[in-house]
């Protein structure tokens, strides 16, 4: 049986969800994606669940807007035990979780952020990064905590940020490494090669 027993949370392409999915399937990362829930109805993350045979589904979290809380958060929850999950992936998940879930999965919920945190937490941090000037932006994968993309990072990935760049070929530079960085970061997770050290984690193996 697989080592990490994945849940999936996304709203939208699900390219992050494919990566992992791929690590599983070259043998790369010991994980099985028992279950992918959508915020949104359509999101291409749910077609490319159903093509792989992933069960999948959308979760409703109305009456809230940006948050996964109250009776779509038990939903969550339930689904994702009955489903046999152990960890939890956001992959894209425009949804702040609250401590509901982060209890249901003690250390156990990762979060992927396209800026290297704890700059440009946030929305669209590829754009602020190169507003700002940024030389180099990158990528984040870190343990959920109850803050805003404020947990303790596990794996930090860069990639230049060049003189012509655009948001969309600045973001494109940085979602190739996502797609490393997540894998990478589960891969750690499930050959029990992390240790927390206060907030700082580090890699032992
Ligand atoms: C990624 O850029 C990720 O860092 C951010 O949302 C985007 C999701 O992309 N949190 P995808 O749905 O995995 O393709």
């Amino acid at each position: 049986m697989a080592t990490l027993k994945l849940g999936v949370l996304g709203s939208g392409s699900g390219s992050n969800m494919q990566s992992i999915v791929d690590a599983v399937g070259s043998g790369e990362l010991d994980a099985e994606v028992k279950l992918v829930l959508a915020d949104v109805p359509d999101a291409r993350i749910l077609e490319r669940a159903r093509r792989h045979g992933i069960p999948c589904r959308y979760l409703d979290c109305a009456p809230w807007k940006t948050k996964l809380e109250g009776r779509a958060e038990e939903e969550c929850i339930r689904l994702l035990k009955e489903a046999g999950c152990d960890t939890v992936v956001l992959a894209g998940f425009m949804r702040i979780v609250k401590p509901g879930l982060l209890s249901a999965f003690p250390m156990r919920v990762l979060n992927i952020h396209p800026s290297l945190l704890p700059a440009f937490p946030g929305v669209h941090s590829w754009k602020q990064a190169l507003d700002y000037g940024c030389k180099v932006a990158g990528v984040t994968v870190h343990f959920v905590d109850a803050g805003t993309d404020t947990g303790p990072i596990i794996v930090q990935r860069c990639v230049p940020v060049l003189e012509d760049d655009t948001p969309e070929t600045l973001h494109a530079r940085i979602q190739e490494q996502e797609h490393i960085a997540y894998p990478e970061a589960l891969r750690r997770l499930a050959a029990g090669e992390l240790r927390m050290d206060g907030r700082r984690v580090t890699v032992q193996g």
